[in-house]
């Protein structure tokens, strides 16, 4: 360890069990040196495996806040800020859900009201994080905000479904608000594309294993586990990327630029 994140605090949405990639990334971030508070929604708490991951963190506080509540958002930033005595240096949103995939509805048949809510979910919350912590002036100078994507925003991939829009419509509002808040206060939000990995959310798009070796398959470096994504997340905490802004990054093995390896290409021979 670098203690890379020594003396910073930071927001962490989205751990939901070991397998999370906000889980792994609030593991790498502590052990980095910064200090915690943990969030979901009050639905996911219930299950209580938060509390391990908060006894890891030395006792991080874990803040219950349904991501499209704007009165949740209000009361998680105000209890952070007061349990860190001052202002916040990142947040890493790590929060996805479709209704659409849930109800099993193809993309050519989707609801339009679940449609609302995954979109609202699953990237409008990014503007509603930062919104309330912009009206409440609540991030440090230079702070850092990473939102968790995939390359299914800019290339078809079909048993995605409604995701796809989801994270298109998630890298503009970074890139959108990443301009505000670096004029306003140097702040940095950027997107991490991120390789298929095997997690709840993860694991309900159809297809998925199969789908997970086919890009391993494709991947120079093969897939970027969990472990790597938290290990890049904590990076662009850091003060060592602390002119990267309204970027998407891909952290995926090499796989969004390459067209086609020996190794598909054996496997179609075949
Ligand atoms: N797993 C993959 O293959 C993969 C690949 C690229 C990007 N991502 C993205 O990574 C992020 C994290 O997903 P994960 O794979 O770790 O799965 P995960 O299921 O562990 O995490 C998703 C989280 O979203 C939370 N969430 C859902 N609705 C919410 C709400 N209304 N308010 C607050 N939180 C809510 C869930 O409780 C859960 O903790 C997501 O944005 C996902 O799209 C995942």
């Amino acid at each position: 360890m670098y203690n890379l994140l020594k003396g910073k605090k930071g927001i962490i949405f989205g751990a939901l069990n070991e397998q999370s990639i906000a889980w792994k990334t609030a593991q790498v971030c502590f052990k980095e040196g910064a200090e915690l508070v943990l969030t979901n929604a009050p639905i996911a708490l219930r299950m209580g495996e938060i509390n391990k991951l908060s006894a890891e963190c030395n006792n991080a506080p874990v803040i219950p806040a349904d991501v499209v509540n704007m009165d949740d958002l209000k009361k998680l930033f105000d209890e952070s800020m007061k349990h860190f005595g001052g202002g916040i240096d990142f947040i890493l949103h790590s929060i996805g859900m479709s209704l659409n995939v849930r109800k099993g509805k193809s993309y050519t048949e989707i609801d339009y009201n679940f449609n609302q809510k995954t979109l609202d979910i699953s990237a409008m919350s990014l503007h509603r994080v930062l919104r309330t912590a912009w009206d409440m002036d609540a991030l440090n100078e230079s702070a850092s905000v990473l939102a968790l994507t995939y390359i299914a925003a800019q290339r078809v991939f079909p048993d995605y479904n409604e995701m796809a829009d989801a994270k298109a419509l998630l890298e503009s509002v970074a890139r959108s608000f990443g301009y505000y808040y670096g004029v306003r206060k140097k702040v940095r939000v950027n997107t991490v594309s991120q390789s298929p990995t095997k997690t709840t959310a993860g694991s309900g798009v159809k297809g998925f294993d199969g789908f997970m070796s086919y890009a391993e398959k494709m991947s120079p470096l093969g897939n970027a586990s969990a472990e790597d994504c938290a290990n890049y997340c904590a990076l662009l905490f850091s003060d060592y990327a602390k002119m990267v802004t309204m970027q998407n990054l891909f952290h995926d093995g090499g796989f969004s630029l390459t067209g086609v390896t020996t190794q598909v290409i054996e496997q179609m021979e075949k």
